[in-house]
């Protein structure tokens, strides 16, 4: 059993995912037992402890709300010290090294910008601290392959590659992970799923809202970067990949980067790429930018249980609501007897998995509609996972609490990282405009009919 971190640092503690998912984070870590330690927050602004503490007690206030647990949050922020320091100065790692010398094995959370790492993964070298630390980094993992392979090449100068994190956020959700658990603990499913019973799938990521007050990091981004080459990549993988021979963790991300080694690169011909109306007038947006904000795309893979089966994966901003949602389309019965003169084709059963609000599990099945006549519609046998199961915690409790136990099946690898690469890299930084789409509507006209005449399967919106 790997020990556990006895120390947290959060790089960039002042910073937006510190606010959003960090703090709140470490509180549910607190508020289930899973935080006995001191947490560092390390950023350049001359702020003290007290100023730390009322930053992090107003994000957890706001992320928790009315449920927040006083004894929870005052316990927490007695952990909490400050550390103001330039990223670039020796003197910032020789007072953190002061600060730890009671930890044996801290982890250290980079929740800063890329182009920050480098100084930074730097400064815990010469410092000593990187020799004794975990690490854990969020995406982007670079821009493309080429200089993916470079920041992996700044992190393993200084940390051995089973002491580095890498965040995708989907990898901690439930509903993400539960993806696997859902296909091979269940024998009924998994003869099914492949090109012999499967017409295509496809997954769609939507979000309602645009780039909130992130334009200016999104601007440099773009949808493909920011969500298709990681969440959207990431759950194809455990949608199509084969049982892993054991459950270490390896042998869970060998099957992971065996499937996407058989994908074949994005095409543009079969890309369409978005950008919503009004996105040009946002603060932090290059004048002319020609940054996506939505796209479109069909990945196909050549394996034997997918060759001939597409997967059309779309992902946008200020789409008409949030879903997160996978939708296995499946063959049509040999005969339709049961169609009935003149009646429309029954449609083919599906499986939708929702994986984002309301996460759970529709069967789309055709059942004898009530009448003279033998015709069927549609019925939905559904489950909602919080009702069944109930709730769940957070993706970045989860994850958090995995690094501090050196746990490391949940986290991206470096070859993961560099496959999802390849096969979104010639789709990125295309020289043409992206198509307009007005807010609220599917994208671009031209992505309606992307998946053939029938297009997209409808899916379950939080508006
Ligand atoms: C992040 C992206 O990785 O994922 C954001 O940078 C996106 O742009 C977010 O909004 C979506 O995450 P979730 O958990 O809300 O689906």
């Amino acid at each position: 059993m790997n020990p556990r971190s006895d120390a947290v640092v959060m790089f960039g503690a002042t910073g937006d995912l510190a606010k959003k998912k960090l703090f709140p984070a470490l509180y549910h870590l607190a508020d289930h037992g899973g935080l006995d330690c001191p947490v560092i927050g390390v950023a350049r602004s001359a702020w003290d402890d007290t100023t730390l503490r009322e930053y992090a007690a107003a994000a957890i206030q706001q992320s928790v709300g009315a449920d927040t647990d006083d004894a929870v949050l005052q316990d927490l922020l007695g952990r909490l010290q400050y550390l103001s320091g330039e990223y670039g100065d020796p003197e910032t790692y020789t007072r953190l090294a002061g600060m730890l010398t009671g930890a044996q094995i801290p982890v250290i959370y980079l929740a800063i910008p890329p182009s920050i790492f480098p100084s930074v993964i730097d400064g815990l070298r010469e410092s000593g601290l990187a020799e004794r630390s975990r690490l854990v980094v969020e995406k982007p993992f670079g821009r493309d392959r080429a200089s993916a392979r470079e920041l992996n090449q700044t992190l393993s100068g200084a940390f051995d590659q089973d002491r580095i994190f890498r965040i995708d956020h989907y990898l901690g959700k439930e509903s993400v992970e539960g993806l696997l658990a859902f296909r091979f603990a269940n024998t009924l499913l998994e003869p099914l799923w492949s090109r012999q019973y499967v017409k295509s799938v496809q997954v769609t990521f939507a979000e309602g809202f645009g780039t909130e007050g992130r334009a200016g990091f999104f601007d440099n981004v773009g949808t493909v970067r920011d969500v298709l080459q990681n969440h959207l990549l990431q759950t194809v993988t455990l949608l199509a990949m084969e049982p892993p021979i054991s459950e270490d963790a390896d042998s869970y991300r060998d099957e992971e980067v065996r499937v996407l080694k058989q994908c074949a690169p994005l095409r543009p011909e079969d890309t369409v790429l978005g950008q919503y109306v009004g996105y040009l007038d946002e603060d932090g947006v290059a004048d002319q930018s020609r940054t996506e904000t939505f796209v479109a795309t069909k990945l196909t893979i050549d394996s034997w249980r997918w060759a001939g089966v597409p997967f059309y994966l779309r992902a946008g901003k200020y789409l008409p609501g949030a879903a997160t949602e996978a939708i296995l389309e499946f063959h049509r019965p040999p005969r339709m007897l049961f169609a009935g003169e003149g009646a429309t084709v029954p449609k083919a059963n599906r499986i939708h998995l929702r994986l984002g609000h309301s996460d759970g599990v529709t069967l789309a099945m055709q059942a004898k509609s009530p009448g003279k006549q033998t015709v069927t519609r549609e019925v939905g046998l559904d489950v909602d996972f919080a009702s069944a199961l109930g709730q769940r915690r957070e993706a970045y409790e989860r994850l958090l609490d995995d690094a501090m136990s050196g746990a490391r099946h949940r986290f991206a690898r470096e070859d993961t990282i560099s496959e999802e690469w390849r096969i979104v890299d010639e789709i990125l930084d295309q020289e043409t405009r992206p198509l307009p789409y007005y807010k609220h509507t599917w994208g671009p006209i031209e992505a309606d009919r992307l998946p053939g005449p029938d297009g997209w399967h409808e899916v379950s919106l939080k508006v």
